[in-house]
């Protein structure tokens, strides 16, 4: 599997993408299945488990979709928020990351509770995380600098992951993954 793959509005997912997905456990939800990409999982728990030393909590709140979940997810936030907010925070089915295992939605426990999506923003758990994320493999995949580049808002909370070199050299130097595949070409 190649873990540099992009995959955004105008990069849909191929066809023939093999995908090694495995069962997962998330105390967010343990009545619920949930599955990421094994390596990608793996290296979850090690962060999950040098967050843990720091007191802070991290669980997955989301993790693979598959495309007629995403499509449900796209039409529920079209039917409440309207098109032109869904499309800045929602893939269409067969463009999410989410649908190829490899990202994951962060939560944090905190005070008995999960705190989600906006309400991490301002959470040291989640600041740490973006500091720290890539030295397990994972990027912050849409930063509040680069939504021009990666055609969606702000989101602190999904995560992606591209393995630990790639992740580290996007972090260093600030780039998306749009502008690595753009530099490669
Ligand atoms: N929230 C991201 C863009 C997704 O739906 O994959
Ligand atoms: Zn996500």
């Amino acid at each position: 599997m190649k873990y540099d793959i992009l995959i955004n509005k105008n990069n849909k997912i191929p066809k023939d993408l093999k995908f090694d997905i495995t069962e997962i456990y998330t105390k967010y939800n343990p009545h619920k299945k949930f599955y990421l990409e094994k390596k990608a999982y793996k290296h979850f728990l090690k962060l999950k488990k040098e967050a843990l030393k720091l007191g802070y909590d991290i669980e997955i709140e989301s993790s693979f979709r598959t495309h007629d979940y995403q499509k449900k997810l796209f039409e529920e936030l079209v039917e409440s928020k309207g098109y032109e907010y869904s499309i800045k925070y929602i893939a269409k089915p067969y463009t999410s990351e989410h649908e190829t295992g490899l990202a994951i939605d962060i939560c944090v426990f905190k005070d008995n509770e999960y705190v989600i999506e906006h309400d991490l923003e301002s959470l040291d758990e989640i600041k740490w995380l973006h500091k720290n994320a890539y030295k397990y493999g994972f990027i912050l995949r849409y930063p509040k600098d680069k939504i021009d580049i990666t055609g969606y808002n702000y989101e602190p909370w999904h995560f992606r992951y591209v393995g630990k070199k790639l992740a580290k050299y996007l972090y260093i130097n600030n780039l998306t993954l749009e502008e690595y595949h753009m530099n490669k070409k």
